[in-house]
């Protein structure tokens, strides 16, 4: 059974119909990942799935619960986690402070039983943790001022924010937007590992990313989900590379 599924979802903005009865399902340590050209409907359904839209029927499952009706914080409780787009971080803070502010905000209770200086050398380690899950690691790093890393390690950051919630299930928004090759293609080994903990469902524009992760793809187009398939299913459908990929090169 998959870990996570969406059953028929559909959002209307107005005479806009900008999910089509949409399903998409993540199996435990797979990385599914959603592609489409811009105005497919992406991050409409990244906002339905993670709760920052209610949607206007279907339904939303993780690990057997039916979560359709939870809030956006509720769902990561339950262990959805998304990362943003447009980054999350307190920017005027070291990236220590960021890490230990996630930590501590997901799991603060368990601090309570520790003595006080315990305490803080418990989330100073879960902190460090934290970040090494996602690449930051050094302490020259770590001690930056969260704004002043470069774009690709904001992103990091952010992907580490996610996970403090302990999540089955990762939504991730256009991970390797803006980022260069190198960034990209430092995210997609973070990527390969995080899997092995969680199921990811991702939404990329970067085709050469997807193509590196993903187990499978589903194409939207106009909000619907025109085809389903693995990297080389997706590749040689006709449909795809007329809607996607054609317009993909196209574009240089
Ligand atoms: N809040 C909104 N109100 C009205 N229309 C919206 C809203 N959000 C998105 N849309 C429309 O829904 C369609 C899908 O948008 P979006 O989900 O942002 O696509 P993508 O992320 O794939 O580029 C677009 O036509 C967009 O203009
Ligand atoms: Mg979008």
């Amino acid at each position: 059974m998959s870990l996570f599924s969406a059953k028929g979802l559909i959002k209307n903005f107005h005479s806009l119909r900008a999910t089509d009865n949409v399903s998409i399902d993540v199996n435990p340590n797979e990385v599914h990942a959603l592609i489409g050209p811009n105005g497919a409907g992406k991050s409409t359904l990244v906002n339905l799935i993670s709760g920052l839209l209610p949607v206007d029927a279907g339904t939303i499952t993780l690990d057997g619960r039916n979560i359709t009706g939870l809030k956006a914080h509720e769902r990561v409780h339950a262990g959805l986690s998304r990362c943003f787009q447009v980054t999350n971080l307190f920017k005027d803070i070291s990236v220590m402070d960021n890490l230990r502010l996630a930590v501590q905000a997901h799991d603060g209770n368990n601090f309570k039983v520790f003595g006080i200086r315990n305490n803080e050398r418990l989330l100073n380690d879960k902190a460090r943790e934290l970040g090494a899950k996602v690449g930051l690691e050094s302490d020259e790093v770590l001690n930056s001022i969260a704004g002043s890393l470069p774009h690709g390690a904001q992103r990091q950051l952010d992907i580490a924010l996610a996970l403090a919630a302990n999540p089955k299930v990762l939504l991730l928004d256009e991970p390797m937007a803006g980022m260069g090759q190198d960034e990209s293609a430092r995210v997609v080994e973070m990527i390969k590992g995080l899997r092995q903990h969680m199921a990811i469902l991702l939404i990329e524009h970067d085709m050469e990313a997807v193509f590196q992760l993903a187990d499978r793809i589903s194409v939207l187009v106009y909000g619907k989900v025109i085809t389903t398939g693995t990297v080389d299913q997706i590749r040689n459908d006709p449909k795809v590379q007329e809607v996607y990929l054609g317009s993909e090169t196209s574009h240089g």
